[in-house]
């Protein structure tokens, strides 16, 4: 059976639910905002692009990225593996900075390993964001929740002034997923 936020998605023509767990992180935080250089990182199918780029309205610059190919989705595309050795050059190629990271990168589900890819995939993202993310820039992460939580959350307040972890109304509360706000890079 289809929830709410599938249904909703479908009838506003975002191609998944994930857009609203990222439009209540930006109804709180003020995220988006017009003229910024936004790095998507596991962007496929592209709601949290098509949310950016209805607020950016053809400005600033939307880089996504993921090991799937999109379709419909007018924003500079790279298909790549997050892990790939020349990611960083990949990326600088298109933007040298950006003002917002977003990454809601999730690793196949395969049961008891979920958190652990999963907080590598977070601290690839952060690998990348601290190559790419401009001074008092913002980043958003998503990592399912896991043993080695609590030293990714610490090692991030190391590089923000301001760290948060938190559900949006639309993860389901059977996901063991939540989203850590980082704003203002050191
Ligand atoms: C939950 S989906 C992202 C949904 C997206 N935010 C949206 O709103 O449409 C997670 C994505 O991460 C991608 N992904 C997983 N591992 C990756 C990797 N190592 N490199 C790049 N993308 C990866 C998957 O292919 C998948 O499309």
């Amino acid at each position: 059976m289809k929830d709410k936020f599938t249904i909703k998605a479908q009838k506003q023509g975002y191609k998944a639910r994930s857009v609203f767990k990222l439009e209540d992180l930006n109804r709180k935080y003020k995220l988006i905002k017009k003229n910024q250089k936004i790095l998507d990182l596991g962007c496929w199918p592209g709601s949290w692009s098509q949310y950016c780029k209805e607020i950016l309205e053809n400005t600033g610059l939307i880089i996504g990225i993921d090991i799937k190919e999109i379709d419909n989705l007018d924003i500079i595309f790279i298909k790549k593996d997050v892990y790939d050795k020349d990611i960083i050059k990949a990326i600088k190629e298109k933007s040298e900075v950006f003002d917002l990271i977003l990454s809601d990168i999730a690793p196949k589900t395969t049961g008891t390993q979920d958190s652990e890819a999963s907080i590598e995939l977070a601290e690839r993202s952060l690998y990348i964001a601290l190559k790419v993310l401009k001074y008092n820039g913002n980043f958003i992460v998503k990592v399912f929740q896991g043993k080695d939580l609590n030293n990714y959350i610490d090692k991030l307040k190391k590089h923000f002034r301001f760290v948060k972890a938190t559900k949006p109304m639309a993860s389901k509360k059977t996901s063991k997923e939540i989203y850590i706000v980082c704003l203002s890079k050191r």
